[in-house]
């Protein structure tokens, strides 16, 4: 029999989506991927370098549990550089990936029957990875005409004294959301006040637009620093998704019990893939640029093309490589037997009618809209823009 705890997970509706996705293209049909949540950037050559360095120079086996000490020590220097902030190598931990970091944060501070209030439109393994831990998810809707920033009299309203923490990602999946500094200050302060923990995601940090920049919500005051748990990557920085190397930063007994209970699940993360990370953080400021420069373009792009198709709204987001357009004026409308009454309508006939793949706004607790990842090359977009208008100019 299978546990009550795992039995009781939402299966991943884009997982469920993408074997959909794989099978029309095992039939050699061109479907165009606008549904990838990672860069289609190859690992930068220099990292990957390191990689082999690292194999043939032996460095293949266990390091310490919370990942090597050099590394350690380059995410303080990260931190010290980006954000002025002092962090010690015992207040940083190294996961496989930031996915387990956020794990790892979750089982070290919340009991069963504590609340984390999560902002929605959300990456959906937030409340999976919450429930895990026997913690209640505490949903709060963010509005999409201001563009899904943190509201926080919504927050505030929602707060109790089971509130463990609050966790927030910014620049943010799927909205693209990047969050003000004067929000994130308004947060703080609730956090020092009702003695929660912020729990801040900024895994696509280097992804911001309009000549903006990621804040980090830790380096607002020594006070907010010592409630904040900061998670962070080189997956999606650094083009490194399946080298699954990911890291927190905080409060140094947070840390410690991350580290503990690392240790007994996963003993510690690859190792020559952490070596190849210290090269990432070190040297790839030109990569970074030039990455975000591209996706800055595409990310223009792709919001003009659908706003100028009728009946579409999708406001420009500030960050990360996704829009999420609204499409709930086509609820209702048809086009030979494909009717579209929700978000999963609408993603089976762009996939079935024009060989696009996006993905349901469902699945991240956006119910009228599509998630669209501009991560795939410009050329590509313009034909699936194509494609889609036609698609879209089909329904009556
Ligand atoms: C918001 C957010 N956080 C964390 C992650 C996971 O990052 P990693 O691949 O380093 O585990 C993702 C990946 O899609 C994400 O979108």
């Amino acid at each position: 029999m299978i546990s009550k705890r795992v039995k009781e997970m939402i299966p991943s509706v884009t997982l469920a989506q993408s074997e959909k996705i794989a099978m029309l293209k095992k039939q050699g049909i061109n479907v165009i991927g606008f549904n990838i949540g990672e860069p289609d950037f190859n690992t930068p050559q220099n990292i990957i370098s390191k990689a082999k360095e690292a194999y043939d120079l032996g460095y293949t086996k266990y390091t310490p549990a919370a990942g090597l000490i050099e590394l350690r020590e380059e995410i303080c220097n990260k931190f010290k550089k980006e954000y002025d902030l002092d962090y010690s190598i015992n207040e940083v931990i190294v996961s496989s990936g930031a996915k387990q970091s956020l794990t790892n944060a979750l089982m070290a501070i919340v009991d069963p029957g504590d609340e984390v209030i999560v902002p929605t439109p959300c990456w959906i393994s937030y409340i999976e990875m919450i429930k895990l831990t026997g913690g209640i998810p505490v949903l709060v809707e963010m509005d999409e005409k201001g563009g899904f920033d943190l509201d926080i009299d919504r927050i505030k309203v929602k707060i109790t004294d089971k509130t463990k923490a609050v966790l927030i990602n910014s620049p943010n999946n799927p909205t693209g959301a990047v969050y003000k500094k004067n929000d994130l200050e308004k947060l703080g302060r609730l956090a020092v006040h009702n003695n929660f923990y912020i729990i801040s995601d900024e895994i696509y940090e280097k992804l911001v637009y309009d000549g903006e920049s990621n804040y980090c919500t830790a380096s607002i005051s020594e006070e907010i620093k010592d409630r904040t748990i900061t998670i962070n990557g080189v997956s999606k920085s650094y083009a490194m998704t399946g080298w699954r190397i990911g890291f927190a930063v905080g409060p140094k007994k947070i840390i410690k019990a991350m580290s503990d209970y690392q240790g007994h699940t996963t003993t510690s993360p690859n190792a020559p893939a952490q070596y190849a990370s210290i090269e990432a953080l070190k040297n790839s400021e030109k990569f970074v640029e030039d990455m975000r420069k591209e996706f800055e373009k595409r990310r223009q792009y792709i919001v003009n093309r659908l706003n100028e198709m009728p009946e579409i709204n999708c406001f420009m987001p500030k960050g990360a490589f996704y829009v999420m357009p609204n499409i709930k004026n086509f609820y209702g409308r048809q086009y030979k037997n494909y009717i579209i009454n929700n978000p999963m309508d609408m993603c089976d006939y762009l996939l079935e009618e024009s060989r696009i793949a996006v993905v349901t706004g469902a699945a991240f607790l956006a119910p009228d809209n599509i998630r669209i990842s501009y991560s795939n090359s410009l050329e590509n977009i313009k034909e699936g823009m194509n494609r889609m208008e036609e698609a879209l100019n089909k329904l009556k």
